[in-house]
């Protein structure tokens, strides 16, 4: 693991202190991520920064629930970035990629956003990890993986763990 990544994933955990589904959701969507990402053939500055994104992509859910009552993916998409861009403030990174990583947050319930490989891969290993954490099934999980996976690691992942 990055030196960066492993800062990162102390200051998320210290801000959803005591949340533990919020952390564990992130840490394994950050596993994924940085699996297929690597396994995909991203540069190495392209891998940090998904997973930076990975890690941090639903800390907008925090100020979501205490502002609206709702983790609505609208507000989480609404509040993420600032939260993000506050988080690595003391990292001093490149603003290229906090800008970055500010919109995959922004975006990842935004699907026709798409714009890159690093946003295909947040997509699919969030959604692996959520297939998992609702117990979808069956007929449920298929349509999916057709609409929603694109690489092969991913799609991989997705036969391996839900076989259907
Ligand atoms: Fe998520």
């Amino acid at each position: 693991m990055n030196k960066l990544t492993a800062k990162v994933i102390k200051k998320f955990i210290e801000y959803y202190e005591g949340d533990n589904l919020r952390v564990n959701h992130a840490l394994k969507v950050y596993g994924f991520a940085a699996s297929i990402g690597a396994l995909e053939g991203l540069e190495e500055d392209e891998l940090l920064c998904l997973e930076i994104a990975a890690v941090l992509h639903d800390i907008g859910i925090k100020l979501s629930e205490i502002k609206y009552n709702s983790a609505a993916g609208n507000y989480q998409e609404l509040e993420g970035p600032p939260e993000a861009r506050k988080l690595l403030e003391e990292f001093r990174l490149d603003e290229k990629l906090v800008e970055r990583v500010c919109y995959l947050i922004g975006h990842h319930h935004s699907y026709s956003y798409i714009d890159g490989l690093d946003f295909q891969i947040l997509i699919e290993a969030d959604f692996l990890v959520n297939i998992f954490e609702n117990n979808l099934k069956g007929e449920a999980i298929q349509p999916l993986k057709n609409k929603y996976f694109k690489t092969d690691s991913g799609k991989m992942y997705f036969d391996t763990l839900y076989i259907i």
